[in-house]
């Protein structure tokens, strides 16, 4: 296991490329197996979570090539319906193999994902969706059984829960609809670009979907499906973690290869908070530098196009140290503070409140060794670290590595001090 080594206070500047989305990628990945021609697709980042969802398309039976972002996928007939602990335990979005598989196969094994740091994370909506379409599950041993021998049938299926619409859920109906006989409705369908790529990359296999980034998507079900090629959005939570960045210590820096309209929320707030945000004339790089007279700000996350929750733990590191209180609430997963009480041994002033976080600005934040939790709890300590007087010792970098693409080289080509080195008494990787 590594461990980052960051010392705080260096100005970024220059530019960096954003990747190809991570959680695009990986329903993207999954929807491969709806097909037994070869499929394309590049801009696929390489970062842990993407690599164990190709090792578990492998393990499944397909043959998988990758070579400099581009993955070729080949899933023949004959594939296994029955996915391993030991591979699905890794990676909680393994469960978007739930859709693909039974779509192409009729039934399923696929082992329940296991708790998680960020919250409670139930299945029972990806269990509901699968129902309406004809499934029967059970749990045993500690997996779904799913099946469906007369095959799947549309349905209409409302898709919201709790706490909101489901991402990988919706994902899921869709894959699952694809070649189900009839037409299926999804109502309260999530909207997050992410969807809407998959949505893009299944019609290019010739599914018929209707309604992709709204509230309720038609799925008319096809006979079958075969290969094409496709290229992954751009990660809009990478790119708003570099937004932060520049916003927290820069001269200003670019960050190239966005989609303007994924980042609208952030961009907005960031504006509001006193930063300057520019972004060039189509939509693909935007300009970042910290404001003169910075101010605190209010985040409520909610669903696309609402601010997300994949950005609240960098928005309260930068929060730290910005003057006046601020204050942020997840609805999503109101459990996901864990890197505020790491920020607070960095010297931030943040108080908990009932899945609220109060912060209150203080000048500067300083070195100290403190650990990930979770992906994007790890990036609020980079970030922090960023600023910081003094060094920062991360520890548990595999939970970056999980989803940010080459995290360091990008910000030492930025002009940061950073170092990755190895950490021998770290555990190995553990599931989220
Ligand atoms: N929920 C249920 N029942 C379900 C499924 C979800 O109650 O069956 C609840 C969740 O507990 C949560 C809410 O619904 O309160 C939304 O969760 P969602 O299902 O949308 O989350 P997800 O699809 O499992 C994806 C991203 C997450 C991101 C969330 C929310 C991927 C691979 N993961 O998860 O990304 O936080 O949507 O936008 O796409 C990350 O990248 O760090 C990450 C955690």
């Amino acid at each position: 296991m590594d461990k980052l080594i960051v010392e705080g206070g260096h100005l970024l500047k220059g530019s960096v490329n954003i990747s190809g989305s991570k959680n695009a990628s990986l329903p993207i990945l999954a929807a491969a197996l709806l097909t037994d021609d070869p499929v394309r697709i590049s801009r696929v980042p390489d970062v842990s979570d993407t690599n164990y969802m190709l090792q578990i398309l492998s393990q499944l039976g397909a043959s998988v090539e990758r070579s400099s972002g581009t993955v070729r996928i080949d899933s023949p007939d004959g594939i296994s319906s029955s996915a391993s602990y030991e591979q699905v335990r890794k990676m909680r979005a393994s469960i978007c193999l739930l859709g693909p598989m039974m779509a192409r196969m009729n039934r399923c094994t696929l082992p329940l994902p296991g708790g998680c740091v960020i919250g409670d994370r139930p299945v029972d909506l990806h269990v509901r969706a699968i129902q309406a379409l004809g499934a029967r599950v059970r749990v045993k041993g500690g997996n779904l059984v799913i099946e469906a021998p007369n095959g799947l049938v549309g349905a209409t299926v409302d898709m919201r829960g709790d706490n909101g619409p489901t991402v990988l859920g919706t994902d899921n109906l869709m894959m699952a609809a694809v070649l189900a006989r009839g037409t299926t409705v999804i109502e309260s369908a999530a909207r997050e670009p992410e969807v809407v790529d998959l949505a893009n990359f299944l019609n290019k296999m010739g599914a018929h979907i209707e309604g992709a980034g709204s509230r309720t998507i038609t799925i008319h079900g096809v006979e079958r499906l075969h290969g094409c090629q496709h290229t992954v959005i751009p990660d809009r939570i990478e790119a708003g973690t570099f937004m932060v960045a520049g916003a927290l210590i820069s001269e200003g820096i670019t960050i190239n290869r966005v989609c303007q309209e994924h980042l609208t929320a952030l961009a907005d707030l960031l504006v509001e908070c006193g930063h300057t945000v520019r972004f060039s004339e189509d939509g693909s790089s935007v300009f970042v530098a910290p404001g003169t007279s910075p101010k605190g700000g209010k985040i409520t996350t909610s669903p696309y196009p609402g601010f997300p929750t994949d950005m609240q733990a960098q928005m309260t590191a930068l929060f730290s140290v910005t003057p006046g209180i601020s204050v942020v609430r997840d609805t999503i997963f109101p459990q996901r503070f864990m890197h505020c009480s790491e920020l607070k041994r960095m010297g931030a002033n943040i108080k908990m409140d009932n899945g609220t976080a109060i912060i209150t600005g203080t000048d500067r934040l300083s070195g100290a060794p403190v650990m990930a939790s979770d992906l994007r709890a790890s990036a609020a300590l980079v970030l922090a670290a960023l600023a910081a007087e003094g060094t920062t010792e991360i520890h548990r970098l595999y939970h970056i590595d999980r989803g940010y693409e080459m995290l360091d080289d990008k910000l030492l080509g930025l002009g940061a001090y950073v170092r990755r080195v190895p950490d021998p008494k770290e555990p190995a990787a553990q599931a989220i």
